[in-house]
């Protein structure tokens, strides 16, 4: 704990406060600050930024633009973190599923890593069996970003991708704006271009639990989604091609229901996924402005956080790889389903399926995707 903290709490216990009246306090203002977070092993230094607004207080890493953690009050005004992640920064470097990172060139898989654009042939590297996953081993969510503060509760990440990095085509010049708004809504605009032909599909591969990070499963986590559709994999996860109904399956998310209901139904697709690992095809398809794609409640702790993007899909994954061996930012040991991710993006292995939305940027197009969480208590 910092000096200044410890000194406002003193203060605070004086005045009769207690530390959760200090926590909003201390969440709703103050411009952003950086500290350091460790080095990476060729000695570059990360910092950790902290933006503090109406009741939500963020903190981000240079690398990987990484959500370290995300604080938001349950019905009681108690702050937790909700984000799964770590204390330290060699755990991301070496061991993280892509908590809480930035994911790029490319998220989720692209079949065999292989995709032709242009009638040119690209080869990205294999990390997931024999296909490409979220841009490769070395990704945006490796990448240590220029991170500079923008306004009073706001960040913006930059990051040049090269010509050829991770087997892609074109230099990529990426923005991206992590924004608190006044009543602690989280916004993220992603925003790139490219001086070749290339694919794009950038999104944030936060975990979530609203019970707090550490603190168990997210089964009993309510979960609706305003997705009519889904897209069915194959054994290896990638897409089959057809947008299949959500109707009458474990995949109707339509109506809000625990996430565990239905997870052990032994459907084919569940067996695949070990679990929720699906893309589902929003019914609002690709909008200029942010709109509702899914609401997460979390009955115990009172917590509700909504998501509205611009974007035709939504990675709904219910941590089914989380297996124990990871210990987490406050200590605890993370295990299958002790979070969810909620990645915003177009869907997974476009560039393969014609009948997808299209992932192609060309120069003199500037790829733009906004992603907003709110959230409440009740
Ligand atoms: C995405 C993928 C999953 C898994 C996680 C990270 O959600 O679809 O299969 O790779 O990222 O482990």
């Amino acid at each position: 704990m910092s000096t200044s903290r410890r000194t406002v709490i003193a203060t605070a216990a004086a005045a009769g406060l207690t530390a959760a009246t200090v926590g909003s306090a201390a969440a709703s203002g103050g411009a952003p600050r950086s500290e350091p977070f460790g080095q990476l092993a060729d000695g570059t230094e990360i910092s950790r930024w902290t933006l503090a607004r109406g009741g939500t207080r963020l903190k981000v890493l240079s690398y990987g633009g990484i959500v370290q953690s995300l604080e938001i009050p349950d019905r009681a005004g108690r702050r937790a973190n909700v984000s799964l992640g770590f204390d330290r920064i060699d755990p991301y470097v070496t061991d993280s599923p892509y908590f809480g990172a930035l994911i790029g060139r490319y998220g989720n898989r692209i079949a065999r890593g292989r995709f032709t654009l242009d009638g040119t042939e690209y080869q990205l590297p294999l990390n997931d069996g024999q296909n490409s996953l979220h841009g490769g081993d070395a990704g945006f969510d490796k990448r240590v970003w220029d991170v500079t503060p923008n306004g009073p509760a706001g960040l913006t990440l930059r990051y040049t991708s090269q010509d050829g990095e991770m087997g892609y085509p074109g230099t990529l010049d990426v923005r991206v704006d992590y924004t608190l708004t006044d009543s602690g809504d989280f916004r993220i605009d992603y925003e790139a271009t490219t001086d070749a032909p290339t694919v794009v599909n950038l999104t944030s591969h936060i975990y979530f639990n609203l019970a707090g990070e550490g603190s168990g499963g997210i089964y009993d986590h309510r979960l609706s989604l305003g997705a009519g559709r889904y897209t069915p994999v194959d054994a290896t996860l990638i897409p089959t091609g057809e947008l299949a109904r959500v109707a009458g399956t474990p995949f109707d998310f339509r109506r809000a229901k625990p996430i565990g209901r239905d997870i052990r139904e032994g459907h084919e697709q569940l067996i695949r996924g070990q679990g929720f690992d699906h893309n589902f095809v929003l019914d609002k398809g690709i909008t200029g402005r942010p709109e509702r794609a899914a609401t997460l409640y979390d009955p115990a702790s009172g917590r509700l956080m909504t998501i509205d993007t611009t974007e035709p899909g939504l990675q709904f994954y219910s941590g089914n790889f989380l297996d124990g061996t990871l210990t987490g930012t406050s200590g605890r040991v993370y295990r299958q389903g002790d979070g969810l991710c909620l990645e915003t993006q177009h869907f997974p292995d476009s560039p393969n399926q014609p009948d997808f939305p299209s992932t192609v940027l060309r120069p003199g197009q500037t790829y733009r995707s906004t992603t907003v969480h709110s959230f409440a208590a009740r």
